[in-house]
């Protein structure tokens, strides 16, 4: 009986790129939901980015664009780099769509209702000078206990005591470098305790949940009350607005989840279904979450408590893995162990990274261990010298012609693996896919063991031995098949390369059953190269050079801002400047108004050929309106690092004809010249077009 199967993946944030440590759950998820669908469920994975948040807003601010400008930019890293690794989504949402904010509305009229929501006023560190809250990580001083400096809001690297941000000594905004005021603001709390009934049958039922996730919930949060959640923040705050909150914003941990199911929406909408038939309490539809162990709170108590109060269908299992480690250790920057996916790809087939993740992972939360040697010597061993070799060494020799028209005696190999399909199925299933791997290699043992002995290439030379030439090669290639079937949720491209080469669809699980005979075999082609260690090296190297500010956002570690911390000395500036280039003579507020000062937009950036200090620059004043404008800025930006970030323009400038072109304008700058350019950006929320006074 196919079942009706949601998959989600947890939604990667976008304020960062996605790196092999990321990539562990998505080609986890991505071999589940592939597994379900050759069984011949139905199932569907959704996934979007998470977008709302104080990370993004203080990145846009950052980078003088909007958030929404921002998030479209992630948007397209993501989805380009899920695709190189083969992570196919149903559908890829975002958590600032229409579908998400309908949803937020309905589920929040629902929590309300049900009187879970109380007001509560929060004392919390207030940054003057940005003009936000600081949550926690934004706040560093000196720790309360040991003394040890730079110590982050929540609790100290140092000593390991935790403390609130204002226990902090000479406390300092991460954002600005002000010192933070303690300022009150209402706060929405959702009251989690009265759910603790629910929550209690629902985590130790023994089906949802991983036993030792169960048992930890039980031991940490389960035993006592349950804290009210704090889902409120006051302006300003990149979010959906609370509708019967005006000036407050939902945190973004309660938008996300819902993302899962506006994400869903979508879908339905583009496939003409209904979203309760997936997402309804009274729904068959079976939904499985897979998340990292560090966003475990979230998924099994908040949740399960909002989807309960909003009579919408439960999840029937969270899976839960560990972290991914590097030779043993977190990934670093300086070894080279922080790896983009882009980077990856750049040196690397994906189907390596997701055959070594799949032969490592098991279903329990353990961290997974890259080993970069092990890595290669995996693939080559495994896929190159084990399954691929079955192909190369029989596939050639029946090129252009067919499998023997009747599948031969094998001496029950093949109905011996086939034996073994329910097995590994299970094995998939459960999510031990490095149990499954193995299984399965010692499928590939076997069948070269039956080429070693039956030597294809010598029987070749022997005109006479035509027929039994065709027969080994047709049980050497069912062998091999076999085995593509079987790894095909691991190795999608693997298995499509397998239909090409034998002219014969793979569409189910129960393909690797049935042998093939008489179907004609393609010309050979190679399917898979080996790795070599200087690939690894060189993408090692690159990974060196990622900037600390992708590392930062990089490290999932959620909304680490992406703006230094300056020492209270930086605000005592030199005079040097001022000196160096003394005041203007005075002028009247008539002179100044002549120069049409406007806030624009790069749109386009580019080199100027046989020009070495100028940049072309498009610039939109909006609606439409550009101006063409060479800078001279080479020496201290890079011509992606400018396109859509605003600036500040002379718009009514005299058109200035150059070697080069029309120059239309001017971008306001300060320093010195040469690398010592600082365009000059207008603060949030002014818009392309609007007019500097
Ligand atoms: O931890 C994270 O990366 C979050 N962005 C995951 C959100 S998952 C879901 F709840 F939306
Ligand atoms: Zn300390």
């Amino acid at each position: 009986m196919p079942r009706k199967i949601l998959v989600t993946a947890a939604l990667p944030y976008a304020n960062g790129h996605i790196h092999i440590g990321h990539l562990v759950e998505y080609v986890q998820t991505d071999i589940w939901v592939r597994f379900q669908k050759l069984r011949g469920h139905q199932c569907i994975f959704v996934c979007a980015d998470d977008t709302h948040g104080t990370a993004i807003m203080i990145r846009a601010r950052r980078e003088g664009r909007s958030e929404e400008a921002v998030i479209a930019d992630m948007r397209e890293a993501h989805v380009r780099d899920f695709g190189g690794f083969q992570i196919e989504f149903d559908n890829y949402g975002s958590t600032n769509s229409p579908e998400n904010r309908e949803l937020c509305d309905t589920i929040w009229a629902s929590i309300r209702s049900a009187g879970l929501v109380k007001e509560k006023d929060v004392e919390q560190l207030y940054d003057p000078v940005a003009g936000t809250f600081l949550a926690d990580r934004f706040v560093r001083g000196t720790c309360p206990k040991c003394g040890a400096e730079d110590q982050p809001g929540d609790n100290c690297s140092a000593c390991g005591a935790a403390y609130t941000p204002a226990d902090l000594k000479n406390p300092k905004s991460t954002l600005s470098g002000a010192v933070p005021e303690v300022r009150s603001a209402e706060h929405l709390f959702i009251e989690l305790e009265k759910l603790h009934g629910f929550l209690n049958e629902w985590t130790q039922d023994g089906t949802h949940l991983q036993s030792e996730v169960a048992n930890y919930l039980k031991g940490h949060f389960l035993g006592e009350p349950l804290r009210d959640w704090d889902v409120s923040r006051p302006a300003p705050y990149f979010g959906f607005e609370i509708p019967d909150k005006k000036g407050h914003y939902w945190y973004v941990w309660f938008d996300a989840p819902i993302g899962y199911m506006a994400s869903t929406l979508e879908w339905c909408k583009r496939n003409g279904q209904d979203l309760n038939d997936w997402w309804a309490a009274a729904s068959s539809a079976e939904i499985h979450h897979f998340i990292g162990k560090d966003i475990t709170y979230f998924h099994t108590l908040f949740w399960p408590g909002m989807l309960k109060t909003a009579g919408c269908n439960l999840p029937r299992k969270v899976h839960i893995h560990g972290f991914l480690t590097v030779g043993g250790e977190k990934m670093s920057k300086s070894k080279g162990t922080f790896i983009m996916g882009s980077t990856y790809l750049k040196h690397l087939p994906p189907g390596a990274l997701r055959y070594y993740y799949a032969s490592k992972l098991g279903s329990g939360l353990d961290d997974l261990d890259l080993s970069l040697e092990e890595f290669v010597a995996r693939f080559n061993s495994d896929l190159v010298g084990k399954v691929v070799n079955l192909a190369s060494r029989s596939a050639g020799f029946l090129a252009g012609k067919t499998l023997s028209d009747v599948y031969p005696d094998d001496g029950g190999l093949f109905a011996a693996a086939a034996e073994r399909g329910e097995a590994i199925a299970t094995f998939y299933e459960d999510c031990n896919y490095g149990a499954a791997t193995r299984e399965i290699m010692a499928l590939a043992d076997k069948a070269n063991k039956f080429v070693d002995e039956r030597q294809p290439w010598v029987i070749r030379k022997d005109p006479t031995r035509e027929a039994e030439l065709q027969d080994v090669c047709t049980i050497t290639l069912n062998l091999f098949r076999q085995i593509v079937i079987y790894l095909a949720p691991v190795l999608p491209e693997l298995a499509k390369q397998t239909e090409e080469l034998l002219n014969r669809p793979i569409v189910s699980w129960a393909d690797a059953q049935i042998p093939l005979a008489g179907t004609p075999v393609s010309p050979f082609t190679h399917l898979m190269k080996r790795i070599e260690t200087k690939q690894v090296d060189a993408m090692v190297e690159e990974s060196k050079e990622v900037t600390a500010a992708e590392q930062s956002v990089a490290s999932g570690a959620p909304e680490v801002p992406a703006v230094a911390f300056h020492p209270a000395d930086t605000w005592q500036d030199a005079g040097a400047a001022l000196a160096g280039e003394p005041l203007a003579a005075e002028c009247t507020i008539d002179d100044f108004v002549k120069i049409d000062l406007r806030v624009a937009r790069v749109i386009e950036a580019k080199h100027v050929e046989s020009a070495n200090k100028l940049l072309q620059l498009t610039l939109s004043l909006g609606g439409g309106e550009t101006r063409n404008v060479f800078a001279g800025i080479k020496a201290a930006y890079k011509p992606e690092d400018l396109v859509g970030r605003l600036v500040i323009c002379v718009a009514n400038l005299k058109p200035r004809q150059m070697k080069f072109g029309l120059s239309q304008g001017m971008v306001c700058a300060s320093g010195s010249g040469g690398s010592e350019v600082f365009l000059l950006t207008p603060d949030q929320g002014s818009v392309p077009g609007q007019r500097v006074h």
